[in-house]
């Protein structure tokens, strides 16, 4: 199975009033430049923070805002209709609590209403609006819907506060919209795939139809204190791509995601997870109840030995900290020890040895340890492997020898692991 290939989609963006729409420009520049076709709908508030000149030169289209404008050719559902996918960004507390209602009294909602196309929000407020309950309950049944979100995440705000509400970087949004597209286009040629006359969703590809899959991804965070952990830099990227791969391929999907940085599709269930300890017992018990278990999790081999119930002070530390840290459960090489019948497990090894030999020697030495069935090996480093879109693998089997080696982006590499488990 070859990766799905996107080519130039018509990308909807809505920017709507909120101060970090000028950090949409950088979004609008990079998807017009990885080629596509890109259409602002702004809303009037959106225009008082960027204005309509650098929207329409970034995004090279022209950029709609008026309800009553283009009447003639019934603007405000063409271009929801014509969409491929719609970015909401910057999303204020507004405007995701009017798209939960279904309101459509700007173009925007109009836009949304009258679209099948899927749909990334990344909103962007302050914290207390971010947390406020009315914009919890809307955040909830949107994503119920499968509208996807990136961000907010934890920073400054725009005055002196900081906290949760900060829109995603850039990058990150464009990375999410990127991953959204693979996904859409896989379930598009999935689609394609199947007769007309029996074309229930993506009926023909389904070769993991009836299969149970068990993904775990992210990185594990071990608390220090109650504002303080250890953690490591996965995104959960590689992993959530092998989720919705798999769940594309008709599998029932269960993915363990330890501080995900990155939306999930709907239809696959979630369960969420912080430290090691929390992913260790969720797989335990969702182990015995799945066929294929693929572990892309980044887990902490070791934990502080105490959690201070306090915020460590440096007053009382002093010059020097000194940490202890136990080791945690080995999740792995327990499913390996336990493998259910039938069972087949994908472990993962980020390695930072730069010679090939050496990295290929150090993951024959982990397969045997490990006992799975199969060693996805991605060398990382201080700028490859984490967080990015793209990614480069080898796989190897228990007898050692490479069975695949392959680069590309996340979700095609997805398949490609899957197609080893079929
Ligand atoms: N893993 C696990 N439990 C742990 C540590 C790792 O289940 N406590 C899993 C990871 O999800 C991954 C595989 O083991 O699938 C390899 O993880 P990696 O961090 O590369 O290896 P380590 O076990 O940490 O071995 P080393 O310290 O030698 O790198």
């Amino acid at each position: 199975m070859t990766g799905p290939s996107s080519g130039s989609l018509n990308i909807v963006v809505g920017v709507t009033g909120g101060i970090a729409a000028y950090k949409v420009v950088s979004v609008l520049r990079t998807l017009v430049l990885s080629g596509h076709d890109v259409h602002v709908v702004a809303t009037d508030a959106a225009l008082r923070f960027v204005g309509k000149p650098t929207l329409e030169a970034i995004s090279r289209n022209v950029v709609n805002t008026d309800l009553y404008e283009g009447v003639s050719q019934v603007r405000h559902v063409a271009i929801g209709q014509a969409a491929d996918l719609i970015l909401v960004a910057p999303a204020t507390a507004n405007t995701i609590a009017k798209l939960a209602a279904g309101i459509a009294d700007d173009l925007l909602g109009n836009t949304l209403l009258a679209s099948r196309a899927p749909v990334l929000i990344a909103p962007a407020m302050h914290t207390e609006m971010w947390h406020n309950p009315a914009t919890v309950a809307n955040v909830a049944l949107l994503r119920s819907r499968g509208v996807r979100f990136i961000g907010p995440i934890s920073g400054q705000l725009t005055g002196d506060d900081s906290g949760p509400g900060r829109l995603a970087e850039p990058d990150d949004i464009v990375a999410a919209v990127l991953a959204l597209i693979e996904v859409t286009s896989a379930e598009r040629a999935a689609a394609a795939a199947v007769p007309v006359a029996d074309a229930v969703p993506a009926a023909a590809a389904q070769d993991l139809a009836g299969r149970r899959v068990l993904v775990t991804a992210g990185g594990t965070r071990e608390a220090l204190d109650p504002v303080r952990f250890l953690g490591n830099r996965s995104s959960g990227r590689q992993g959530v791509a092998i989720a919705e791969a798999a769940h594309v391929r008709g599998a029932a999907v269960t993915l363990i995601g330890a501080n995900l940085e990155v939306p999930v599709a709907s239809g696959i269930t979630v369960i969420s997870v912080v430290s090691a300890t929390e992913l260790a017992s969720a797989v335990s018990a969702a182990a015995p109840h799945a066929d294929l278990i693929v572990m892309a999790a980044a887990v902490a081999d070791y934990r502080p030995e105490t959690i201070a119930d306090r915020k460590i002070k440096k007053d009382t530390a002093g010059d020097r900290l000194t940490l202890n840290l136990v080791k945690n459960p080995d999740i792995l090489m327990a499913l390996g020890q336990n493998r259910g019948q039938n069972q087949l497990i994908v472990g993962f090894a980020a390695e930072t040895e730069a010679d090939d030999d050496a990295l290929v020697q150090l993951a024959r030495g982990k397969i045997r340890r490990k006992g799975c069935d199969l060693l996805v090996v991605n060398r990382v480093g201080w700028s490859t492997g984490f967080s990015t879109v793209d990614n480069a693998v080898l796989v190897i089997n228990p007898a050692g020898d490479i069975v695949m080696e392959a680069a590309g982006s996340k979700l095609s590499l997805a398949h490609r692991i899957l197609d080893l488990t079929v």
